[in-house]
């Protein structure tokens, strides 16, 4: 599919965050810039330290409060700025419209809760009125989909129970029960071993062509890149852009190499 056809659903222009310090306000963004494309994937790369992480938190609307603030900028997802978006409206969007993974699902799993509970408050959130058979059902059908082996079984096991890349794949199951437009991925499997990396890589970019949602893929690995991203932003300093330098990615998924760049 041609870059041309997708629609465009998020587009970020000239943002900058700052974090409130002991030392002072420090700029942490100096004026990123991309688009994100429906059905698409972006990758968002650059050195450690460069923003990556703070990048998503402000399109998440989860920068640390009060210290951590968009000061300049605009994030357009169809039509409505999240940078000025008042709290109680982001909540709506986040985890709704735009859901996130992160690179270690034990800091965003609940150890003393069951994986088929964590699922099914998920659901709740996001699905009113659906009773508890249903719920479960539901979070049945979500660990099918992410091919978690024996689902019915891993429903009443708790995050310890599972290895490393079926954590990540619960994970994914969660941030999908809302049907996102767009998903964020913050070195997702980064914390795997190549051959778990492989399949998680895999099932994500299956379920991309299901769902038709974006992604928003956050690595520092290029051949990750290569595997998974139509565009690429490269952040040096807090900055960045879908830069031309590029421009061979849009149309050469899964055929570029790293030596390409
Ligand atoms: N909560 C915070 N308070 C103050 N400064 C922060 C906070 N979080 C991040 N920073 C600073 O913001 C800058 C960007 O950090 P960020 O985590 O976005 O980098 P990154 O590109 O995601 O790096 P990595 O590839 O290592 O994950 C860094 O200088 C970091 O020290
Ligand atoms: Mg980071």
């Amino acid at each position: 599919m041609g870059q041309q056809m997708s629609e465009l659903i998020l587009q970020v222009n000239g943002l900058e965050t700052e974090f409130d310090t002991d030392e002072g306000k420090i700029k942490i963004l100096h004026g990123v810039n991309f688009d994100v494309y429906a059905g698409r994937t972006l990758g968002l790369v650059g050195e450690s330290g460069c923003g990556k992480s703070v990048t998503a938190m402000s399109i998440m609307g989860l920068l640390p409060k009060p210290y951590g603030q968009i000061t300049a900028g605009v994030i357009d997802y169809r039509g409505t700025d999240l940078a000025t978006l008042p709290a109680q409206q982001m909540y709506k969007i986040r985890g709704n419209r735009i859901s996130m993974i992160f690179q270690d699902p034990m800091t965003a799993l609940n150890p003393v809760h069951s994986i088929g509970r964590q699922l099914m408050e998920v659901l709740a959130l996001h699905q009113a009125g659906m009773s508890k058979v249903q719920q479960r059902e539901a979070a049945l059908a979500l660990m099918e989909k992410v091919k978690i082996p024996m689902p019915e079984r891993r429903l009443d096991e708790y995050p310890h129970n599972l290895s490393g890349g079926m954590r990540q794949r619960v994970m994914i199951a969660m941030a999908l029960a809302c049907k996102p437009d767009i998903l964020i991925c913050d070195e997702p499997t980064t914390a795997l071993d190549v051959t778990v990396q492989a399949s998680i890589l895999e099932l994500m970019n299956g379920l991309q062509a299901e769902t038709g949602m974006a992604m928003i893929f956050i690595t520092h690995d290029l051949g990750v890149v290569a595997e998974m991203c139509d565009e690429v932003a490269v952040m040096y300093q807090g900055g960045s852009s879908n830069t031309p330098m590029f421009s061979t990615c849009l149309t050469a998924r899964n055929t570029l190499t790293p030596g390409t760049f």
